[in-house]
């Protein structure tokens, strides 16, 4: 059964804040366009004219071009969510103090599914003293392998985090990762961009051993209490956002895909309470355990 939810305050917000949080998925789309010269002359000039005519190929490096600005963007606003996730710090979606926390920090085998150019990947360095033995990195665009690459060796993890260039629908066939030998998952919004993420998100349950916890932070569909008006809103702006975002997919129920993956002993998974109606990207936010 579905966790209760806190309830979506309204009225407590100025109309200029409704609208610019209407507007914020444009001004994404914008900023990605905008990456779109810079992607394109570099390979006019080289003439890689398959990279430029076939669009599997050109769309992971236009994302990753946008990604390198968007990415710290979008990592400083997640920042005071993803730490204390990490840290096992988190109940019914609001981050709580190191005593009250419900769950362990993330340690032992650790899967990141996506982690694109490396945005976490200093979360998981000596200096957090959480216990991790390795670390695979899943991710198939390989734009972001020098970034990601980078980052692993400015944590220090060079010997522990070990990239893994394929989505993760390959993942299991590849015999890269074995079925019940992870002890965690980090998703931190990668689940909106995987194919088939039923089938997907199901194969990665496996791959967690009994007790292993999946750690989560991810923007979904608009849950019912924000209205049908935003669910429209939504499914209009994903009528262009995927295009324009790497793939990445808004009407996502990722909350019903996990929670169906397999069976759980605690699901700590919630919205963020602060997150307002007009939130066209509301997230879910917290801990599975296997
Ligand atoms: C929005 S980015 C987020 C990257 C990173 N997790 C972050 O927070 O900065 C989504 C990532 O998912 C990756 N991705 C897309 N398809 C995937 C797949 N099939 N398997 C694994 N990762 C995938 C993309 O390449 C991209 O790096």
């Amino acid at each position: 059964m579905a966790a209760p939810r806190p309830p979506i305050i309204p009225l407590s917000h100025s109309l200029t804040e409704v609208i610019n949080g209407l507007l914020d998925p444009w001004i994404f789309i914008l900023t990605s366009l905008s990456y779109l010269p810079t992607t394109i002359l570099p390979l006019l000039r080289a003439g890689s004219f398959r990279t430029l005519l076939s669009w599997p190929r050109f769309q992971p490096l236009w994302f990753a071009n946008f990604w390198s600005v968007a990415g710290p963007q979008s990592r400083n606003t997640a920042e005071p969510r993803v730490i204390p996730l990490l840290q096992g710090r988190v109940r019914s979606g609001v981050p709580v103090s190191a005593d009250d926390a419900p769950s362990p920090g993330v340690g032992g085998v650790v899967l990141e599914v996506g982690p694109g150019s490396g945005m976490w990947v200093s979360l998981f360095s000596d200096e957090q003293k959480l216990p991790i033995t390795h670390i695979y990195g899943i991710e198939p665009n390989a734009s972001v392998h020098p970034p990601l690459r980078a980052a692993i060796a400015a944590a220090g993890l060079s010997e522990v985090y070990e990239i893994v260039p394929l989505g993760i629908q390959d993942l299991t066939t590849s015999g890269r990762v074995a079925e019940g030998s992870v002890d965690c998952i980090v998703s931190v919004f990668c689940l909106c961009s995987i194919p088939d993420p039923a089938q997907n998100i199901a194969a990665l349950y496996r791959c967690l051993k009994p007790g292993g916890r999946w750690y989560v932070y991810e923007h979904v569909r608009v849950f019912p209490e924000q209205g049908w008006g935003m669910a429209l809103y939504q499914a209009f702006v994903n009528l262009i956002w995927p295009h324009c975002i790497g793939g990445c997919e808004l009407r996502r129920d990722t909350e019903k895909t996990l929670r169906e993956a397999g069976p759980w002993s605690l699901v700590n998974l919630s919205q963020p309470p602060q997150e307002p109606w007009f939130h066209s990207l509301p997230h879910i936010y917290g801990i599975l355990t296997k």
